[in-house]
């Protein structure tokens, strides 16, 4: 077995579902490891649009199998809807679509918590999904939470019960939140665990294993800085995000791990709240979002848009040991002047390389590198020798200062918009 693993160094969008489905067909199986439906990834081919949230990227490859692993927290409803989305557009999954039995399950009663923690944080909000992440990981990490592998047992009726009233004792003795579509939520939920039934429940662990020359890409979700030890804590997601979560997200041992692929845009983006130095407020950032289309693809709010920032980006690769990069959106640039990277930071008083403790936006002040930009359409071009002068600088310049090859430049949103170096 070989591992290879793709993952997000920023605060996740890079395009990580476009590059999956454009290498899936190199592997015999794509695996999710961590986190849920917070996630949104596009994938667009023949004109047509494919956003997503569960279901691994490699779906839409007919020869490739897809594994939910047992690190990733499913919600019933939202995958059920996915699968729907998938038979409307006539991509079959019976039998290639596998689901460990140890990946937990996020309850309705999760969502109503999220919520009302957000509430309750008031301008601290993390600005999450609300899609129950957090609560849902805090129930395994806690050892209450129900897992895939409950709803083949008798007893799995006893348990939700038994949970979703422990949850409503907290939202109403701790948060005083109320939700009056409860009843029908849990209603919709337990109907969704029903076709969950009919699909692939596997071990994940033997699954995998017990196939030799089986060569496995696990697909990551949010970003390195969204991780919940080494992104900008408290605004992160509830679970890592990072390489080594592969290994404990598909039950795969380190040594299987050969080529860890990280992916980053052209400039940055954040959606939600939290720190993030290089944001321009201006209308270059504007700009960006516009050409961009920098809208959340789960939750559809604005993306936050700035330069990138190569101390943030080298950290990345240090944490996950990135052995090559898939650099994306090159073409949203075009057309800016004068583009930056930052380079350092100034902390307190001091020129920096390197992200400290609280990477506070107030007390860190990037330190810019300038870049003269192009003005011709990428989009088309499927030779990297045949880019802008200007773009192929911006990109050998990272390069050179990140010490990892940039295998892939994506220049555009569709499958084919893709230059393989
Ligand atoms: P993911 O969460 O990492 O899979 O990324 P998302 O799908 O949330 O966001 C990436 C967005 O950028 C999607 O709308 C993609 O269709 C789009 N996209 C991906 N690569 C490119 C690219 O190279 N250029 C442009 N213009 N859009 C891209
Ligand atoms: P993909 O896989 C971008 C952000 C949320 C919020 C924080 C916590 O598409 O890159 P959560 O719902 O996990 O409690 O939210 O993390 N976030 C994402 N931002 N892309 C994602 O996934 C994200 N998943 C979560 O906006 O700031
Ligand atoms: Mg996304």
């Amino acid at each position: 077995m070989k591992v290879d693993i793709l993952l997000g160094l920023q605060w996740g969008d890079e395009g990580k579902g476009k590059i999956v489905d454009f290498i899936g067909k190199k592997y015999n199986l794509i695996g999710r490891f961590q986190g849920g439906p917070n996630a949104g990834h596009t994938i667009k081919f023949n004109n047509q649009t494919h956003v997503l949230h569960t279901i691994p990227s490699g779906i839409f490859q007919k020869k490739t199998e897809n594994l939910i692993g047992n690190g990733v927290v499913i919600d019933p409803i939202i995958f059920s809807n996915e699968l729907l989305k998938l038979k409307e557009n006539n991509i079959k999954y019976n039998n290639n679509l596998y689901i460990s039995r140890k990946a937990h399950l996020i309850m309705p009663t999760h969502r109503y918590l999220d919520a009302a923690s957000e509430i309750a944080k008031g301008n601290k909000k993390v600005g999450s999904t609300l899609k129950g992440i957090g609560p849902t990981y805090m129930d395994k990490t806690g050892r209450n939470g129900l897992r895939v592998g409950d709803i083949e047992s008798k007893d799995f009726q006893k348990k939700f019960k038994s949970l979703t009233k422990k949850h409503n004792q907290i939202l109403k003795k701790y948060y005083s939140y109320q939700n009056s579509s409860q009843k029908k939520d849990i209603d919709i939920w337990l109907k969704s665990i029903e076709n969950l039934k009919k699909l692939n429940i596997v071990d994940g662990e033997y699954f995998i294993n017990k196939r030799k020359k089986i060569q496995i890409l696990a697909e990551g979700a949010q970003g390195t800085l969204l991780d919940v030890d080494f992104g900008s804590y408290p605004f992160v997601t509830s679970s890592n995000t990072i390489s080594a979560s592969a290994c404990i997200g598909l039950g795969v041992a380190p040594n299987k791990i050969k080529k860890v692929i990280g992916i980053f845009k052209a400039y940055c983006t954040r959606v939600g709240s939290g720190p993030f130095p290089t944001e321009l407020n201006d209308k270059i950032g504007k700009k960006i979002q516009k050409n961009g289309h920098e809208f959340g693809s789960t939750t559809g709010r604005s993306r936050r848009c700035g330069w990138l920032d190569l101390p943030s980006l080298k950290y990345a690769t240090m944490i996950n040991g990135v052995t090559e990069l898939v650099i994306t959106k090159i073409d949203v640039l075009t057309s800016i002047k004068k583009i930056k990277i930052c380079t350092h930071y100034k902390h307190n008083g001091k020129k920096i390389n390197y992200l400290p403790f609280n990477i506070d936006t107030e007390k860190l002040k990037p330190i810019y590198k300038e870049f003269n930009g192009w003005n011709d359409d990428v989009s088309q071009i499927n030779k990297f020798e045949r880019l802008p002068n200007n773009l192929k600088n911006y990109i050998e310049y990272l390069e050179k200062e990140l010490m990892i090859p940039i295998k892939i430049v994506s220049v555009g949103p569709d499958r084919s918009e893709t230059i393989h170096r």
